[in-house]
């Protein structure tokens, strides 16, 4: 009786300790979706604040962009072109903290240009380093190729 108990406690340890161990393992497939959501959603009112000239919602939704690119659920992918979108990322948003406290529309503006197009490279590198994973043969397009087939494309 006494050795069954023994052995429950050190199982009971033993399931403790490993599921500890979970939480120190890269981010979860959920909690990756969920501030990719809420990254969706701040960008938003940045916009809605941006046009309706609420300097303090800017600054507050462009704030929680940076709060958010500096989480460990944002590094999707550890590379050294996934690290400069984030910079230029976060830059932008800090770009625009600095013109809504500046009272600055057209400085603001600016930077919700820069701030998107910021999104929209990340995505399309995302999207590159996920095809190469698939198709090993393909590569990914040189960096002096992405204007030009931004540009080109419909
Ligand atoms: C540094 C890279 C990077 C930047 C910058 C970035 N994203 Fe993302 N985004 C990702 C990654 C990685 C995912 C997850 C893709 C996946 O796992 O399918 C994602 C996912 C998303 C999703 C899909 C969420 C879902 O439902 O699964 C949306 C919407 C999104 N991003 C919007 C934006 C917007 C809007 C911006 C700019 C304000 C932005 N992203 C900037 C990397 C980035």
């Amino acid at each position: 009786m006494k050795r069954a108990i023994v052995s429950c406690l050190v199982a009971g340890f033993l399931a403790f300790f490993s599921m500890e161990g979970s939480s120190l393992e890269p981010p979860q497939k959920d909690d990756v979706k969920e501030l990719m959501r809420s990254k969706l959603q701040h960008s938003q009112k940045v916009l809605e604040a941006l046009v309706t000239n609420d300097f303090d919602a800017l600054a507050k939704h462009a704030d929680e962009l940076v709060i958010l690119s500096k989480k460990a659920e944002w590094k999707v992918l550890n590379n050294p072109k996934y690290e400069l979108y984030s910079n230029d990322f976060r830059r932008n948003a800090e770009a625009l903290i600095q013109n809504a406290k500046a009272k600055n529309t057209d400085g603001a503006a600016l930077a919700y240009v820069d701030l998107t197009l910021s999104c929209v490279k990340c995505h399309k590198h995302v999207r590159e380093v996920r095809m190469v994973r698939q198709n090993p043969r393909v590569e990914p397009a040189p960096a002096s190729f992405e204007f030009a087939s931004r540009t080109r494309s419909p």
